[in-house]
């Protein structure tokens, strides 16, 4: 979503009349996007805000932050660099064109209800292209800052999904990605038709090969969505659904609102109606008061789905956020050894996996070259695993490709039609 916000914000500007450029010496604007999930993103932004300086100094140039680090620090960022000359909150990138002109400093609401941003996004890749379809997130899990940089749950009119999508259709576009911190929170404001509804009216009304979404939440999913992807063959066969944690202890104490026993009974009943779906989630280890045993029902989940990918963390305290107030109590060494432990774990799975893969044929999206073995593309399947591929020669074209290798990570394989999309 902060890619996608990054293109929107580039495409005001250049509606403008501005010109995007790769080359620092050749700015004169500078919008430097953050991110604040995790790691340490604050300090990121204040060391390439010294950076910049010596830019604003011989030439004056304008400095904008925008993203999470600006929405919640912005106190903070007056006080450090006071020569930054926008700041803009995670709302409010709709005003980006009226503030421009100024030195302002935005305004930081959240709102409830959607702002459509007028934008041609710059820099989108010309055959996969993000869509956000809701902004924000009303779960309040205890140790996510999103809730606060993101702030209210609201969504985009369905109608206005529609018609960007017949847009990119028509543009030749071969892949969409619908995002949202929480996509089954997805009202639409005009008819309260939800992510199913939308995922319907675009397999029936549209003609873009691969639709994805993401990110799902186990407490609120709906299954009619799978129903739709046995339905309709564009709505591809993956679900990003993360459980973070496997202990129903620290599950309450995140404030997830489902139990172990719930999230299973999901898995399965996903896998009852597709059964080689592609489930992929995130992880946390580490939380606070997550004993051994509860990291091993974490563990446990693991090995009982299998899923086509995970994404785990390190637990971080993150300030403002109901978790910041436990104690951190897990030492990091403690956190790094589960932290490996689910990634072996997980590369086993996934190698094992992949392994039934040989000797198939598989439609593949190529995205970009192989930067090891230039003659080599780089697409992905359509659960999302990627593949090193001999034989295709352009970017965002489908092949069907014999998968002849593969490793934990990734597939290899060797083109045996030309599909066309
Ligand atoms: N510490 C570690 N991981 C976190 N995530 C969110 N907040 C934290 C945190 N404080 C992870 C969750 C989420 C993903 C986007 O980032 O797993 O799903
Ligand atoms: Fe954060 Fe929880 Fe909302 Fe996901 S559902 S964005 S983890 S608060």
């Amino acid at each position: 979503m902060n890619i996608n916000d990054s293109e929107k914000m580039g495409g005001i500007l250049v509606k403008k009349g501005y010109i995007p450029t790769d080359k620092e010496e050749e700015a004169d604007i500078f919008i430097i996007n953050t991110c604040s999930v995790r790691e340490k993103a604050k300090e990121k932004l204040f060391s390439y805000l010294g950076r910049l300086k010596k830019f604003k100094q011989k030439k004056g140039v304008k400095i904008i932050v925008a993203g999470c680090v600006s929405q919640l620090e912005k106190d903070n960022i007056k006080k450090r660099a006071p020569y930054v000359d926008i700041l803009i909150g995670t709302n409010s990138y709709f005003k980006l064109k009226d503030v421009m002109d100024k030195r302002d400093y935005s305004d930081f609401q959240f709102y409830r209800d959607w702002k459509e941003i007028d934008s041609q996004p710059v820099r989108r890749q010309n055959f996969s292209a993000y869509i956000t379809i809701m902004e924000g997130c009303d779960s309040f899990c205890t140790y996510c800052v999103v809730p606060f940089s993101r702030g209210r749950e609201r969504s985009r009119p369905m109608s206005y999904i529609l018609k960007e999508v017949e847009k990119l259709e028509k543009e030749g576009y071969k892949e969409i990605q619908l995002l949202g911190q929480n996509v089954d929170a997805y009202v639409d404001p005009e008819t309260g038709g939800r992510l199913d509804k939308l995922l319907e009216k675009i397999a029936v009304n549209s003609k873009i090969p691969w639709v994805r979404f993401l990110t799902s939440h186990p407490a609120k999913f709906s299954i009619d969505i799978v129903k739709i992807m046995k339905d309709y063959r564009s709505i591809l066969r993956a679900i990003h659904i993360p459980f973070q944690a496997g202990g129903d202890k620290v599950l309450k104490l995140m404030n997830r609102g489902y139990t172990r026993g719930e999230y299973l009974k999901l898995m399965d009943s996903i896998k009852k109606i597709i059964p080689d779906i592609a489930l992929s989630t995130d992880i946390i280890v580490g939380f606070p008061g997550e004993t051994n045993k509860d990291f091993e029902k974490t563990v446990e989940i693991l090995k009982y789905v299998e899923y086509e990918n995970i994404f785990s963390f390190k637990y971080s305290p993150r300030p403002g956020t109901k978790a910041f107030n436990y104690d951190d109590n897990i030492p990091d060494k403690e956190k790094t050894e589960r932290l490996i432990m689910i990634q072996e774990l997980q590369k086993n799975i996934q190698l094992k996996n992949n392994r039934k893969k040989i000797g198939k044929i598989f439609k593949i999206l190529t995205e970009v070259k192989n930067r090891r073995d230039e003659s080599q593309l780089v697409g992905r399947i359509e659960s999302g695993r990627i593949v090193n591929v001999k034989g295709a020669d352009k970017i965002g074209e489908f092949y069907d490709v014999l998968i002849e290798g593969v490793g934990p990570h990734n597939l290899k394989g060797k083109v045996v039609n030309k599909k066309g999309g």
